[in-house]
């Protein structure tokens, strides 16, 4: 039976969440059986995890190394729990973030070694990899009105993450640029900052070739 594992990656505001439901309903209307997840969460266990992560009054205090450990949590539980199990009945996987962002976030943005954050990925994982991953690309100063403008516009609640400063989200950026030049097969670097429509349309173009057939198992 074939899957298709694909996840989306890119800094804050770069429009991926909106990009996931679009590229999941046009898979659906073709038929196809889709799982949306996202990460840190997609499980019940991972959703405490991602709320102890980004928004717990307690989170001031946690400490990098914590950080990395609890993403990978949260991603050991949802790859056992959901995305083996899913891949395995040939539903295609739609993941809004994956280990890409420990690289590039834990690795590029906190300054933990590289190395040492492979290792604890490669645990969280095992063999369970994207074949695809679409990093949506928006220059700084766009991801940081976009940030901007969704916390003013929202009721305000704290994200430990989001209070980054400006240099925080460059290395996050250049860590995302590392990784596609590392593995340019896998990952495919689309433009975030067009039209709704005409970034779907570009995502479109690069998942089509990698569709498994339906009815053709
Ligand atoms: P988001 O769901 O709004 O993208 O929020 C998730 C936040 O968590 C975002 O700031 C990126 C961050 N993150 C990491 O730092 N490391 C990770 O491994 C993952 C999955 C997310």
């Amino acid at each position: 039976m074939k899957s298709l594992f694909i996840t989306f990656e890119g800094t804050e505001g770069c429009g991926k969440s909106t990009q996931v439901e679009l590229l999941a309903e046009r898979l659906r209307a073709l038929g196809h059986r889709v799982r949306v997840l996202r990460e840190p969460g997609g499980t019940p266990i991972g959703e405490e995890i991602r709320h102890t992560l980004k928004h717990s009054k307690v989170n001031v205090t946690m400490t990098y190394e914590t950080e990395l450990l609890l993403m990978n949590a949260s991603r050991a539980q949802l790859v056992r729990e959901t995305i083996r199990p899913a891949l395995a009945v040939g539903e295609i996987v739609v993941c809004d973030r994956f280990y890409d962002s420990t690289t590039a976030y834990q690795g590029y943005g906190r300054g933990l070694d590289l190395a040492l954050v492979r290792s604890v990925i490669d645990f969280a994982v095992g063999d369970t990899r994207p074949n695809l991953t679409l990093l949506l690309h928006v220059p700084p100063e766009v991801s940081a009105e976009r940030l901007q403008s969704r916390q003013s516009t929202l009721p305000f609640v704290r994200d430990r993450i989001e209070e980054g400063d400006r240099y925080f989200f460059e290395r996050v950026a250049q860590g995302y640029e590392a990784i596609a030049a590392a593995e340019p097969n896998r990952v495919r670097v689309v433009s975030g900052t067009g039209a709704i429509e005409v970034v779907c349309e570009n995502i479109w173009e690069l998942v089509r070739p990698v569709l498994p057939r339906i009815g053709r198992w």
